[in-house]
């Protein structure tokens, strides 16, 4: 998207505000499959989510499979763009093991609370969470062996340059995975102003 119409500031607090409500009450109901049945549904295996804290586990919002490709390999940088409640980026720290390092970003500061706090319970500590925007990642240039991202573009109205940030936190050669939804057909201005529909 070239020009972004919708107001920025006011979508940002509108997808807080939805995923603040996952966070704190992931056992409501919402729009998007969330928890362990999103994450079966999506792909993932048993085991990627044995002995992880159940709430990152509940929490958990994500599209699809980012690993569908594969998980990262031993001693791999990740970044994880819009971590959530940090489901993705804990399978990954695992993944990397402790020659590697996981960084997880988000936007939501109750999102980043809970995959600290998951992290800690779950003892892993080659993950950490910042604070930042996909549209500025708070990661080096040059970092990253592979950035994941798991529905989170979507929610960004600047996408070329989320994917510009992406490029620039990956080493030349690094890798992307991302799970997201696309829309094949051009959105109405109309639609592209309406709050309720990009987070709806
Ligand atoms: C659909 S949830 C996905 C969370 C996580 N990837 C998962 O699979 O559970 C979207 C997340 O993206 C974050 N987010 C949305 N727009 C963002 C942006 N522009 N920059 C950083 N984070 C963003 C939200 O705070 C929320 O935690």
């Amino acid at each position: 998207m070239g020009d972004v119409t919708v107001d920025v500031e006011r979508l940002r607090e509108e997808v807080q505000r939805k995923y603040v409500e996952v966070v704190e009450h992931p056992e409501h109901e919402f729009h998007f499959h969330t928890g362990r049945r999103a994450a079966r549904n999506n792909g993932y295996l048993d085991q990627w989510l044995e002995g992880l804290p159940e709430e990152a586990v509940a929490s958990y919002a994500g599209v699809a499979n980012p690993f569908h490709w594969g998980l990262p390999k031993p001693g791999e940088h990740v970044v994880d763009v819009g971590s959530g409640a940090g489901l993705d980026a804990l399978i990954a720290a695992r993944a990397v093991g402790p020659d590697g390092h996981v960084i997880g970003v988000d936007m939501t500061p109750e999102m980043l609370e809970q995959a600290s706090a998951a992290a800690t319970a779950g003892g892993i500590a080659n993950v950490e969470f910042r604070q930042g925007l996909a549209e500025r990642l708070p990661v080096a240039k040059g970092w990253a062996d592979l950035v994941i991202s798991n529905g989170v573009i979507n929610l960004v109205p600047n996408k070329l340059g989320a994917y510009r940030q992406v490029a620039r936190a990956l080493r030349p050669g690094g890798r992307v995975q991302v799970a997201d939804i696309c829309v094949e057909r051009p959105v109405p201005e109309s639609a592209l102003r309406d709050i309720d529909l990009w987070t709806g």
